[in-house]
């Protein structure tokens, strides 16, 4: 994409010192800037709450991206970068703060764009944005303002409403930027140029050839230090409501009109639409896990976590068997998978194809497998096929086959990570790679229904032990055959 970096930018960090600025933000702004992709006229104002000197946070971040980066740091680059850091000192309710905060950014440039980026905890984007508002830091005439934030965007339907509305009484809808990460990873990208731009993928993504679809996302870590938000959110909320929901979005949406955001938007929506619609016929598991092993390793039960009650009732896994009803997908099950404290970390997409009609007699070649298409997406990037060839030799098996696509191999490992591309994309006002409100409003109808219907039962937790592939009902969602690549992964 041509992109027009002659447009000055201050991007305004609020959680300047946290995690996320430290590990991605900063480390994705310094290879931005390693690549030449941010604007000439660029600051960055990172705000935090710690006394710190100005040299002092510089030096945090300099470590930091020294950690994040496989090569050593380039220094020329690191030097130029570092000129244009500030740290700015306050707390988030703070309206001095604000007030020297404007006065700030206006020294820096006084028709500067400015990109406030809310990396701080949910309970605070609501006084930020009011602040922001408050002191006419979120609309000005003759250049932008835009806001972005992080995930969770509510907790349920009612609170994403709420939230959203505080912001957009703040900033113009087209300014708010909602991230999901996943959308910035690359083969999630990759989907759509798959599918739309490959006829032997586009000519039979239907329901006449497609017999089911598997979406995963699979980690091997607990909930580590996040207990206390995990206790709030769980995997429906915490994986499934977004990164899970978009990546069905992308693998069913309809030929959009433009590869644009207006028109890729609308397409997943549609899918939404249906897949709600539809709801009543979802079956859904959960699951938490107990004590288990990895590798050797013995790992503590979910509720021994830190932060987590004795007696929770928080899933930590789900699963369930989805249908999108339009002419489409109708009766093709999409089944969705994520957990913590899997054996493996795997992100990945398996579309399985009908078996083909038997042409070649099994009595004489043995039976067909069937044709996957697998879109590994992390740790692995890359595409495989799965086909049925004949076995060298003299008789006339028929063995099934892999054609691989590696993209790390291929392309190296600069493909850019997901943080450089959002934040890309959010300086130069392209939202395709950010959810709508209207995604997000119907996810979450979604997983509150889901959500409600979970009331009614209550499994008895821990059901799957810490380093297995979740709970044995999980594997009931499924048909023996569909079964075969779910446990093979
Ligand atoms: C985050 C969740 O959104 O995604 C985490 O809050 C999860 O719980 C993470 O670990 C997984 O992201 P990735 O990119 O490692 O698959």
């Amino acid at each position: 994409m041509q992109v027009d970096n002659t447009q000055p930018c201050v991007m305004v960090i609020f959680g300047g010192t946290g995690d996320l600025t430290h590990t991605k933000l900063m480390p994705a702004l310094y290879r931005l800037k390693m690549d030449a992709l941010l604007p000439k006229m660029f600051h960055v104002i990172a705000v935090g709450r710690r006394d710190l000197t100005n040299d002092d946070y510089v030096q945090g971040i300099y470590n930091s991206v020294q950690e994040s980066n496989e090569l050593p740091i380039d220094e020329v680059t690191w030097s130029e970068f570092s000129k244009c850091i500030y740290y700015h000192r306050q707390t988030f309710d703070d309206d001095s703060g604000y007030a020297v905060l404007k006065e700030k950014l206006a020294a820096l440039s006084s028709d500067c764009n400015v990109l406030y980026y809310l990396a701080v905890s949910p309970e605070y984007f609501e006084t930020i944005v009011g602040k922001l508002g408050a002191h006419d830091m979120a609309r000005k005439k003759g250049a932008w303002r835009r806001v972005v934030i992080e995930k969770p965007f509510g907790r349920n339907l009612k609170t994403a409403q709420y939230l959203n509305k505080r912001i957009c009484d703040a900033f113009d809808e087209e300014s708010v930027y909602r991230v999901d990460h996943y959308l910035g990873k690359s083969m999630l990208q990759n989907l759509l140029v798959i599918r739309f731009a490959n006829i032997a993928f586009e000519a039979v993504w239907n329901k006449e050839s497609i017999d089911h679809v598997q979406i995963s996302a699979c980690e091997t870590v607990g909930v580590g230090t996040r207990g206390g938000y995990y206790e709030r959110f769980g995997a429906l909320r915490d994986m499934v409501q977004n990164h899970l929901v978009q990546m069905l979005m992308l693998i069913a949406v309809e030929p959009p009109k433009s590869f644009d955001e207006k028109h890729i938007r609308e397409r997943k929506l549609a899918v939404l639409k249906h897949l709600i619609a539809d709801n009543k016929k979802a079956k859904s598991v959960r699951g938490q896990y107990g004590e288990g092993e990895n590798d050797g390793q013995l790992m503590k039960a979910y509720r021994s976590e830190s932060l987590v009650a004795e007696d929770s009732d928080t899933e930590t896994f789900a699963a369930m068997k989805l249908f999108i009803n339009n002419e489409r997908w109708r009766g093709v099950p999409f089944y969705l998978r994520t957990g913590k404290r899997m054996p493996a970390k795997t992100t990945q997409v398996m579309i399985e194809f009908k078996k083909q009609a038997e042409i070649m007699p099994s009595s004489q070649f043995g039976d067909c497998g069937p044709n996957r298409l697998i879109i590994k997406i992390h740790p692995e990037e890359g595409v495989a096929f799965e086909f049925n060839a004949k076995k060298p030799g003299t008789n006339d098996d028929i063995v099934p086959v892999q054609m691989n696509f590696c993209q790390h191999c291929h392309f190296g490992f600069n493909s850019p990570q997901a943080y450089e591309r959002l934040l890309h994309d959010a300086m130069h006002g392209d939202a395709t790679l950010f959810p709508s409100w209207d995604e997000i409003k119907s996810s979450w109808a979604f997983a509150d229904q889901l959500s409600a219907r979970w009331q009614n039962d209550a499994p008895d937790f821990p059901n799957y032990d810490a380093g297995t592939w979740g709970p044995q009902a999980a594997q009931e969602l499924m048909s023996s055959d569909e079964r075969e690549w779910w446990n093979k992964q």
